[in-house]
């Protein structure tokens, strides 16, 4: 028996949504990625979305075009560079922050949501000279606490960029990730909540930066018409003296999605009520069936609002090791994945900010050292969970 981390199944409905864009031979980013935005925006519960390739291109164009806009009625280059955000996360958070301009700095996590600890963030808002804003991430479907990293970026005019890659459905109090900041970004990755394969999405209330976004995702263009209105003559660009397809006011990207990852998407959404309570129902049944080795291993907090990307661990038993247990796993075809580590003090890719942080992320590398994490998605059956169980038991107690 084979137990993936994420699996993906195509269905009758997938397969119709892009057999009718082959028939319509639509390719590229038009009236379905519209309509997935709309779709998207009203679950979430912001005003505006806009979908993107991936979901560390959603970031990048967030970051981006906050860049170009005024924020509390500044700049942001009068803030400074530095973007607080946690140590323990996927790397493209942390690279989307320095690879458009701005500097990454962290705060360390709480073990119990994975997410900043707002006690060590607001700490840092106090000693760090030069930020301008902070990207909570909602790591594993757990949703960071807002309203504590919100009222720190207020007192100090930052803005929020919710990192919601993996927690699509989610709720905080009674609001849904993504809705809660200056803006939030989607990842629909194979193994997320969501699956299209690659595709992303941003959402927020502040229609400039989202139009911003919109047109940065086609390399700044000063348009983003689905169809050039120009051969009607209608377009509102058409005075400006060049074609408005190739007069760019922002330096972008090419971070455009395409028809069939939105056709796909807005099947995926009408499955997400389901999606969610079966991976919730997964969460409940590996915690009951790993209450005996619940000492040995930090199990998940069950939460109705968590829309979970995986099922957590973190081994806290000193004689256990979580290579010998994630072998045993792998031996028994359960696929598992370290929850990833401590960007600053474990990532070769940003050894050179080793020497500041060493000794001050304790529980970002706790968890790098002994988190790892396996599948609750919705396809796993009562079988998979108890196989997962067992093995898991008996790799504790052997
Ligand atoms: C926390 C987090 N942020 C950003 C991303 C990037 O999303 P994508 O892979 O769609 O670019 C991921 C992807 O797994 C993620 O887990």
């Amino acid at each position: 028996m084979e137990v993936k981390i994420g699996d993906f199944v195509f269905t009758q409905e997938e397969r119709a949504a892009i057999m009718d864009l082959i028939a319509r031979n639509t390719i590229s980013e038009g009236r379905k990625c519209r309509e997935f935005e709309s779709t998207f925006a009203a679950f979430i519960g912001t005003r505006h979305c806009a979908s993107a390739n991936s979901g560390t291109s959603a970031l990048m164009l967030i970051l981006t075009a906050l860049k170009y806009h005024s924020y509390w009625g500044k700049r942001i280059s009068e803030n400074g560079k530095k973007v607080l955000t946690t140590p323990l996360t996927y790397i493209a958070t942390a690279n989307s922050i320095a690879t458009t301009g701005f500097e990454p700095i962290f705060a360390d996590i709480e073990l119990d949501t994975f997410s900043i600890d707002p006690e060590r963030a607001k700490e840092i808002s106090e000693t760090e000279e030069g930020t301008c804003g902070m990207m909570p991430v909602h790591l594993m479907g757990y949703p960071a606490d807002m309203d504590a990293l919100n009222l720190i970026a207020k007192k100090r005019g930052w803005f929020v960029i919710e990192d919601s890659a993996e927690a699509t459905g989610s709720v905080y109090k009674v609001n849904r990730t993504g809705s809660l900041g200056t803006a939030g970004a989607f990842s629909f990755y194979i193994a997320h909540n969501i699956q299209v394969g690659e595709f992303g999405a941003l959402t927020s209330n502040d229609a400039e930066l989202v139009e911003r976004a919109h047109r940065l995702k086609g390399n700044g263009r000063v348009c983003y018409c689905t169809v050039s209105q120009i051969e009607k003559g209608e377009c509102p660009h058409q005075n400006l003296g060049f074609h408005p397809r190739y007069l760019h006011d922002m330096i972008g990207y090419n971070f455009k999605p395409m028809e069939y990852q939105a056709a796909v998407g807005i099947e995926q959404l009408k499955k997400i009520d389901w999606i969610i309570s079966r991976r919730h129902e997964n969460v409940r049944l590996l915690n009951d069936l790993l209450a005996p080795v619940s000492g040995d291993l930090r199990l998940p907090i069950y939460s109705d609002d968590v829309s979970y990307l995986g099922y957590p661990l973190l081994i806290q038993s000193k004689t256990l090791s979580r290579d010998k247990i994630c072998i045993e796993l792998s031996k028994a075809k359960i696929e598992n994945r370290p929850i990833f580590n401590s960007i600053p003090t474990q990532q070769p890719a940003y050894a050179h900010l080793k020497k500041k942080y060493i000794g001050k992320l304790p529980n970002a590398e706790f968890a790098g050292n002994n988190g790892f994490y396996v599948g609750c998605h919705q396809f796993l059956r009562q079988e998979h969970i108890e196989h997962v169980a067992k093995t898991l038991i008996a790799a504790v107690k052997s």
